[in-house]
């Protein structure tokens, strides 16, 4: 039985290829398994997971969910906005009541970068981080590579730009981290103020005209405008930012290429892309999502083998 080299999932930074190859090799079984008229495998039955959200989410939070029932694991959901974080309760205290209820794995979304790190390091319980502040979503980039990989046959050798507001996206760095493992070339593209000013330190090219970035590219991830993290204007307006980084189809047309579109949603529909696109058949978007449940039942369950070593 192969083994993950970390003991929890923080990031993508601390992943080797060999754990990518296996959480894939895995998700691919759970893919085949959530396919099936039964949906449900008994491997983690005697295992209990707290899914907590300090931050909004919709697909990561239900693709969780869904991934842990699947598996046959307990679940309990937790939400900051519904909870005595509103009273005032530290990060510790709250996660150590949860914990005395004996769970085995906490799954985590916070507004602070290092929050899965932080927690690691205090409570005895596999963390596996779902978001942290605008730092890493590694199931996300993991999700991302997985559907790249079985729309286009391989990662390695091809050409990604991502797409929008780098500056605030867990999205693009956790995508930049596993694509360059895996070989793939990643350009950034989008408005100068919303790209950080050494991102060419991790090695990725950075174009600020859309068409040739969308000409030099295999696939585009295109990102939403995250205005929750932003304090000042980075653009002039949202109808500027759309003429000069929107996908739509006429620009895709002008091309001459078939590239794959994907985004990690939420969509801002007509901001960042049009419907037309979205919904078109270049868009992988929905097969992210899909995705998403095989590759964090691979997660869950590769991470449960370390605490359940006779299994
Ligand atoms: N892609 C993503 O993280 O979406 P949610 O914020 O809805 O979880």
């Amino acid at each position: 039985m192969k083994h993950l080299s970390v003991q929890h999932l923080l990031g993508i930074k601390y992943l080797n290829l060999q754990d990518i190859d296996l959480l894939f090799e895995t998700a691919n079984h759970f893919k085949e398994v959530i396919n099936r008229p039964i949906k449900k495998v008994p491997s983690l039955r005697d295992i209990t997971i707290a899914n907590l959200f300090f931050e909004n989410s919709t697909r990561t939070k239900l693709s969780f969910e869904l991934a842990e029932k699947r598996l046959s694991a307990d679940v309990i959901n937790f939400s900051a906005s519904q909870s005595s974080v509103k009273k005032g309760e530290t990060l510790i205290d709250t996660v150590n009541n949860i914990l005395s209820m004996k769970v085995d794995i906490v799954v985590m979304r916070h507004p602070n970068v290092g929050a899965g790190v932080f927690l690691s390091k205090h409570i005895d319980a596999k963390i596996i981080n779902a978001g942290d502040g605008a730092h890493e979503h590694p199931t996300q980039a993991l999700l991302d590579s997985y559907s790249i990989k079985e729309n286009l046959g391989s990662v390695k050798g091809k050409k990604v730009v991502i797409v929008g507001d780098i500056l605030h996206s867990r999205v693009a760095l956790s995508n930049i981290y596993a694509l360059q493992l895996q070989g793939a070339k990643v350009m950034v593209c989008g408005p100068t103020t919303l790209i950080p000013k050494h991102i060419t330190s991790l090695g990725v090219l950075v174009e600020t005209n859309l068409k040739k970035a969308l000409q030099w590219c295999d696939v585009a991830n295109v990102l939403r405008v995250q205005h929750e993290r932003m304090d000042i204007n980075y653009f002039p307006s949202i109808r500027e930012y759309t003429q000069l980084f929107g996908i739509n189809r006429e620009l895709l047309d002008s091309l001459g290429k078939e590239i794959v579109i994907m985004h990690p949603g939420p969509i801002n529909r007509g901001v960042e892309i049009t419907s037309d696109v979205a919904d078109s058949k270049q868009s992988i978007i929905l097969n992210q999502v899909e995705n998403g449940v095989a590759i964090r039942m691979a997660v869950i369950y590769l991470l449960a083998q370390q605490i359940k070593p006779n299994s």
